[in-house]
């Protein structure tokens, strides 16, 4: 949807065929399938343009068209952990026969190293005769401001083997004024292919990074965010995706370092930092419950719980990998009672999450709760009314998995507040456990959990 209709907004014309009929006929009364910002305004301009069109059917979408991208969609394939590329094929087969001579297939889907191999087989046995080429283009897009990453990217990656697709996609991004001053790296397919997933490995590896330090000054009284700010300012680190958080999600990291993991395994290679980072993350998200039992001494039975934010990020209202998830069925699962807000979220976190009252006002989420639990960044969250959210809460206590609160005015209204990788409250039972911790380790006693406690209890 983004790269199709940014495509047309630089001046091209542009068919976005989808099977889905109700999406097509949707878009065609401009009703946008995903939430993205920005993304609405740019479609009914280009479509009231006539650059932008919609089509369910294929052949009217690839004939005369000169380059034809395939962005469908390479999930995690079930127990598996690498992608699914049964709908990357079956677009290629099917668009083998409707192409004309001389089209440039390109794969903006992720996939892994080598499927534009096996896509200019598929389409080359398909086609009697004719010459295509196949290409590889792949997106850095982030969900919530895909509309300007899209726009004004850091570098444009283009993979490939011929001279005609080189030529071709070289003349689409040339095209316009706007990336005058963009790095374009003209690369072999299989180079440009790796890339993407060795870009998000890199960038989830940061983020693990950085919650890991957060642990640790958890327990040794230093803020995870000044250290940020402290290593990200040396230019060889960069300030970027160094937020601690409650792990990251989403569908791209998740799913990529799975499969960048299972390339790396068959072909022999050991790439320990990306397992280490998978596996840390997901146990980060199974942790984050502990941060509310902590509050309450080890136990949450019959408590009520407000979870702020459901999305795996702000601005979508994409729920895939969402570490709400896996921190509201801890909680559910520890006997808590769950209340949870979301501004755009509700109707895609209702299909995963079950016994939970959604709330489309974070203050009404919080009336009679005895946490607030901050788990999305959302703008609405960052801005909430502190004194108004301790009114509607039964108990002060406000656990910031984010770090967007302003922990210090929390404190001066009462609240017991704990953020992540940042001191907790002096006076929070917080504080208290972490005094009877080092009380243990004083007389060197074994170190106590009380999220084990609580499920042992269960
Ligand atoms: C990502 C890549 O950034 C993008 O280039 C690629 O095309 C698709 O995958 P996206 O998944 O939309 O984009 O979101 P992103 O902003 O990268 O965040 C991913 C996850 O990491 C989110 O859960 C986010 O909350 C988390 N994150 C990000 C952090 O926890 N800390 C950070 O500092 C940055």
């Amino acid at each position: 949807m983004v790269s199709g209709t940014c495509f047309a907004e630089w001046g091209n014309n542009v068919v976005c065929m989808d099977k889905n009929a109700q999406k097509i006929d949707g878009l065609r009364k401009g009703r946008m399938p995903i939430y993205e910002p920005g993304l609405d305004e740019l479609v009914e301009h280009n479509y009231a343009a006539g650059r932008l069109n919609f089509t369910c059917n294929l052949a009217e979408a690839v004939t005369g068209a000169t380059v034809v991208f395939i962005a469908v969609g390479t999930p995690t394939r079930p127990g598996q952990g690498d992608a699914d590329l049964s709908f990357v094929y079956m677009a290629a087969r099917e668009l083998a026969s409707l192409i004309a001579d001389d089209t440039v297939v390109v794969v903006k889907s992720t996939v892994p190293v080598g499927t534009g191999d096996v896509l200019q087989t598929i389409i080359g046995s398909a086609r009697k005769a004719g010459t295509f080429s196949v290409a590889s283009n792949p997106e850095f897009l982030r969900e919530g401001v895909a509309v300007s990453d899209f726009l004004a990217p850091d570098r444009v990656v283009i993979g490939v083997e011929d001279e005609r697709a080189n030529r071709r996609l070289i003349e689409l991004y040339d095209s316009t004024t706007a990336l005058r001053n963009t790095p374009v790296i003209v690369t072999g397919r299989r180079t440009a292919e790796l890339i993407k997933y060795a870009a998000n490995a890199f960038l989830a590896t940061k983020i693990t990074f950085i919650n890991e330090l957060a642990d640790l000054c958890e327990e040794v009284g230093s803020d995870v965010k000044e250290l940020a700010l402290g290593i990200g300012l040396d230019r060889r680190i960069g300030t970027s995706f160094l937020m601690a958080g409650p792990g990251y999600g989403g569908s791209c990291f998740p799913k990529d370092t799975l499969a960048l993991l299972r390339t790396a395994q068959d072909y022999g290679v050991t790439l320990g930092i990306v397992e280490e980072t998978a596996a840390a993350n997901d146990a980060r998200k199974q942790r984050m419950a502990q941060k509310v039992v902590e509050a309450f001494d080890g136990d949450i039975d019959g408590l009520t719980i407000a979870v702020l934010g459901l999305t795996f990020k702000a601005d979508t209202d994409d729920m895939r990998d969402a570490p709400s998830v896996p921190l509201i069925k801890a909680l559910q699962r520890l006997g808590g009672h769950i209340r949870a807000y979301d501004p755009v979220g509700i109707e895609n976190a209702a299909m995963v999450l079950d016994g939970v009252d959604f709330f489309e006002d974070p203050y009404e989420c919080a009336w009679n709760a005895d946490a607030a639990v901050v788990v999305t960044e959302w703008e609405t969250i960052k801005k909430i009314d502190l004194a108004q959210l301790k009114q509607h809460l039964r108990q002060p206590v406000l656990i910031d998995l984010r770090n967007i609160l302003d922990t210090e005015a929390a404190e001066e209204l009462g609240f017991r507040i704990s953020a992540v990788g940042r001191p907790a409250s002096p006076d929070s039972s917080l504080q208290e456990i972490g005094k009877r911790r080092d009380r243990q380790r004083g007389f060197k006693t074994e170190r106590v959990d009380p999220f084990s406690i609580a499920i042992r209890e269960k």
